[in-house]
C-alpha cells in the first residue's frame, strides 16, 4: 500500500508536502510545468512585483564548495569538492504581472491538483505601495493561484522599502499583511527574513495582520570570499560587491534554529520550512519541529534546474519513514509533525553532571530555593 503523503496546510490540500521555493526553479511556465511533471506537490512562483527590476551584471546565483583537505570555501570548481552553499544577489522576477497572470492560469489548468502559490512583493512607504500589494494579490488570485506568499525577506533589494526591510519592521509586517488580507480570499503566507534579533516578533505581527502561515528561511545575508591570489571578491562588478544571500547546506542548522523559535512560540500556527533541504533527512527535522510543508531551492537548481531527482528522493524518503514507523502509529505527516518541538529548551534546563550544585548559572543563595528558569532573567 502507498504511504499517505498528503497534508492539509492553511486550508490547501497538498498531494505531498514538498514545494519548490520562490527562486530560479519557478521563474517560468516551462520550469513549473516540468516541476509538476516531476512530482512536486507545489511551487511558489519567483517573486512577482510591479516596479522596474534591473539586476546587476552577472546576477546569476553561484555555488560555493568545500574540500575535505583544507575546509576552504570557494566558488572555484575543484575536484572532490562538496557543495557548501549557494550565493546570490539576484532581485525578484524581471517579468511583469501581465506576463505572469495568464501563465498562472494556464499552469493551474494543466495541473489543477497541484498547488501554485504566487510570491508577491511591493514597497511599503505609502498608501500607493499598499495598493500595489493588493493589485498583485487580486490579479494572482483571479487567475487561479491557490495562495499568496508575501516576500518580506529578500536580503538584497535595491529599494529600501522592500523585501527584508519590511521583514525587519514588525509594524510594516502587520500593515502589509492586513492590506493583502483585505482583498485576499485565498490563504496568505508571509516569508520572513532570518536577519532579525527575534523572528518571533515579526511573525507575531504577521499573524496579527491575518497571515495564515509564516515561511522561513530566505537566504542569510552574506558576502562572497576574497580570492587570495587576485585580492578580488570571487563575485564583483568593477571590484565592488554588496551583501547577498546564502542558501543551501550551510544554512540548515541556522534555519532550523529560526524555525524552532517560531514553532515553539506559536505551536498552533502553520509553518513552511526552507533552508538546506536536499533529501528527506533534512526535511524530517522541519516536520519534527512543527512544519506542515517544506520548500527547496539550491539543491533543485543543481538537479536539472527543477530537481526531478530531489523530489524523487524526498518522496521515497517520506514513504520509507512512514513504513518504518508504522508501529509508532505514524501514518502521515500530521501524526509526527511537531513532536520534537518541546525538546528545544533553555540552556539552563539541560542536565548537568553536578545538577544539585547548579542554580541556572547563578550563585546559589543560602536559605533560598534555586530560581525557576523563567524567574532567572528577572533577578
Ligand atoms: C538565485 C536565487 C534567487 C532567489 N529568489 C527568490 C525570490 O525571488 N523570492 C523569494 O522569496 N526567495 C528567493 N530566493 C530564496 C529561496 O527561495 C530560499 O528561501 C533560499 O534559497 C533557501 O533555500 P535553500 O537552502 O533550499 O536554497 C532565491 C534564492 C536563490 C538562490
Amino acid at each position: 500500500m502507498c504511504a499517505d503523503r498528503s497534508i492539509d496546510f492553511t486550508g490547501i490540500h497538498f498531494e505531498n508536502p514538498f514545494l519548490l521555493s520562490s527562486a530560479p526553479p519557478t521563474e517560468s511556465e516551462s520550469n513549473i510545468l516540468r516541476a509538476f511533471e516531476a512530482g512536486w506537490g507545489g511551487v511558489v512562483t519567483k517573486t512577482i512585483g510591479l516596479h522596474p527590476v534591473v539586476n546587476v551584471y552577472g546576477a546569476k546565483a553561484k555555488f560555493m564548495r568545500t574540500t575535505p583537505e583544507d575546509s576552504n570555501v570557494s566558488m572555484k570548481k575543484r575536484p572532490g569538492a562538496a557543495l557548501h552553499s549557494s550565493w546570490n544577489w539576484e532581485l525578484i522576477s524581471d517579468m511583469t504581472l501581465d506576463w505572469w497572470a495568464p501563465r498562472i492560469r494556464r499552469i493551474k489548468e494543466a495541473f489543477p491538483n497541484r498547488v501554485l502559490i504566487a510570491s508577491i512583493m511591493a514597497g511599503s512607504g505609502s498608501d500607493k505601495e499598499l495598493k500595489h500589494w493588493q493589485e498583485l494579490a487580486e490579479s494572482c488570485q483571479a487567475n487561479g493561484a491557490d495562495g499568496l506568499e508575501l516576500n518580506f525577506s529578500c536580503p538584497h533589494m535595491d529599494r529600501r522599502d522592500m523585501g527584508s526591510n519590511i521583514g525587519k519592521d514588525s509594524v510594516l509586517c502587520s500593515y502589509v499583511t492586513e492590506a493583502v488580507r483585505e482583498v485576499a480570499k485565498i490563504p496568505v503566507w508571509c516569508k520572513l527574513t532570518p536577519a532579525t534579533a527575534d523572528i518571533v516578533v515579526e511573525a507575531g505581527a504577521c499573524f496579527r495582520g491575518g497571515a495564515d502561515a509564516v515561511v522561513s528561511s530566505n537566504t542569510f545575508p552574506s558576502l562572497p570570499v576574497i580570492d587570495p591570489e587576485t585580492l578580488e571578491f570571487e563575485i564583483n562588478v568593477d571590484g565592488l560587491v554588496s551583501s547577498g544571500g546564502l542558501g543551501g547546506p550551510a544554512i540548515l542548522p541556522m534555519a532550523l534554529a529560526k524555525m524552532a523559535q517560531l514553532t515553539k512560540a506559536f505551536p498552533d500556527k502553520s509553518f513552511s520550512g526552507i533552508g538546506g533541504v536536499s533529501d528527506f533527512t533534512q526535511a524530517l527535522s522541519y516536520f519534527l519541529l512543527g512544519c506542515g510543508t517544506v520548500q527547496v531551492c539550491t539543491s533543485a537548481m543543481l538537479d536539472q534546474a527543477v530537481g526531478p531527482n530531489i523530489i524523487k528522493r524526498l518522496l521515497s524518503g517520506l514513504d520509507n519513514f512512514i513504513d518504518a514507523h508504522a508501529a509508532d502509529g505514524w501514518t502521515n505527516i500530521e501524526s509526527f509533525r511537531g513532536i520534537w518541538r518541546d525538546r528545544i529548551v533553555l540552556q539552563s534546563e539541560i542536565r548537568r553532571p553536578a545538577a544539585a550544585e547548579y542554580h541556572s548559572g547563578y550563585e546559589g543563595v543560602e536559605g533560598y530555593a534555586a530560581p525557576q528558569s523563567d524567574e532567572v532573567a528577572a533577578r
